[in-house]
């Protein structure tokens, strides 16, 4: 297969190129490809998109989401790899339930998923989880994401470990006696709405515990979904003077602000909680100063029975897989913050490099993992077209940019939009 005269996103540059698929690589990369093709003229092809941070919810709540449901919303939305989250029931702090999701995702045949290991046994904080076999049934990575490992000892034996097999923790930042019981950011709208607030410090000082242990132990750390001002300071700081600190964060992160609380909307609920204009910017800001390495979705899908209840009873998240990229392009690019490639950077390179993953640049003899947008096209945002059982979403009437046109995966078409 031939994809001609399409923009292509490269490592240095966006150019006008042929491309040819074969034996589910990347063949060949020309300005002028002989033979047969699609016509991609107005199109933008970008490295398949990666989004080392989602919740497919299988085995245990398959209510919310599973593995098949969460695959097609990949793909949807343009991402041809995605790491899952181990808060399943039971959760993945073993061989069998990796390798269970390593096998259902083949199965599926979507998107490649690559899960990630607990931390800690049941993710209970206590006893760290049998990170080698693990390890060797197909995890990425260690998280004990929906919280942070309490015990610093614990972390530290930890990272030691995970560096052992070759393993990143990343690390889900939130000091739960400072949250205690929080829903929300503590400021102006939590005041007004009466929700009860949570400080910047409750995730503060859990970034700068593992930036700490990171530098002490001469080991990597990966901080998820950062919502502060000061935590991107603490990370740019870290960063400066040599630590192994990389870090993610997420589309509502960057296109919010506190103030689409007072809605009462149960689905700006998310954790941690979407903050004030003046960390809004600063996300903007560590994204291109190159602070911040990932735009993630941490994809959080829930059934409408978790968040049609009262705010404070609500689950915390946001279905975003759908989104990410449409809101990304549209307030990062458009706005004039990021540029096309590193757009791609965020996206697709850097959450490659960062778990040594396949995929991330287009190249001859890689796998044609690619993502067709029309850039040009607008949508509004509608969750009732979502792929996802997660209809969780603030974003629901929003008018964005960027439209996935196909997704290809090894070199197949896993999705196709409706008139393409
Ligand atoms: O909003 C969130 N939802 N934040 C988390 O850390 C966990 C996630 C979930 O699993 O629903
Ligand atoms: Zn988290
Ligand atoms: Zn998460």
């Amino acid at each position: 297969m031939i994809l001609k005269n399409a923009d292509v996103v490269l490592g240095d540059g966006v150019k006008k190129l042929d491309i040819r698929i074969e034996n589910g690589k990347i063949a060949e990369l020309a300005e002028h490809i002989e033979g047969e093709g699609a016509d991609c003229t107005g199109l933008t092809v970008f490295p398949g998109l990666i989004d080392m941070h989602v919740h497919l919810r299988e085995p245990g709540y398959e209510k919310k989401e599973d593995i098949a449901s969460g695959s097609a919303a990949a793909v949807k939305g343009g991402f041809t790899q995605i790491c899952c989250m181990p808060n399943t029931n039971p959760v993945a702090d073993n061989k069998v339930v990796i390798s269970y999701i390593v096998h259902r995702a083949r199965e599926v045949g979507l998107c490649k998923v690559r899960p990630i290991g607990a931390i800690t046994q049941g993710q209970e904080g206590k006893n760290l989880a049998a990170i080698g076999a693990m390890k060797a049934a197909g995890a990425v990575a260690l998280s004990e994401d929906g919280k942070s490992v309490v015990n610093s000892g614990l972390m530290a034996n930890a990272m030691l470990y995970a560096a052992d097999f070759g393993l990143k923790c990343l690390c889900h930042c939130e000091d739960a006696s400072l949250v205690d019981g929080g829903v929300v950011h503590e400021g102006y709208y939590s005041t007004l709405t009466g929700l009860k607030g949570s400080i910047r410090a409750a995730e503060d000082i859990v970034i700068a515990r593992e930036i700490l242990l990171a530098e002490s132990l001469s080991l990597p750390v990966h901080i998820c979904h950062v919502s502060t001002y000061s935590g991107v300071q603490l990370i740019r700081e870290a960063k400066a003077r040599g630590v192994q600190v990389t870090a993610e964060t997420c589309p509502h992160y960057f296109t919010l602000t506190d103030e689409v609380i007072a809605t009462f909307d149960t689905n700006t609920k998310v954790n941690p909680p979407i903050r004030e204009e003046r960390d809004r910017r600063a996300i903007v800001e560590g994204l291109r100063d190159g602070t911040l390495d990932c735009i993630v979705t941490d994809h959080a899908p829930h059934h409408l029975d978790d968040k049609n209840v009262e705010y404070a009873q609500a689950a915390f998240g946001i279905s975003g897989l759908e989104t990410s990229f449409a809101l990304s392009y549209t307030q990062l690019v458009k706005g004039g913050a990021l540029t096309l490639v590193q757009l791609a950077q965020k996206m697709s390179a850097n959450p490659a490099h960062i778990l040594d993953l396949e995929g991330g640049a287009i190249a001859v003899g890689a796998p044609a993992d690619l993502t067709v947008v029309d850039l040009n096209r607008a949508w509004t945002i509608d969750p009732a077209d979502f792929a996802s059982k997660g209809r969780n979403t603030p974003f629901a009437g929003r008018e964005v940019y960027g439209k996935v046109i196909y997704t290809f995966v090894d070199g197949e078409i896993k999705y196709r939009e409706a008139d393409a």
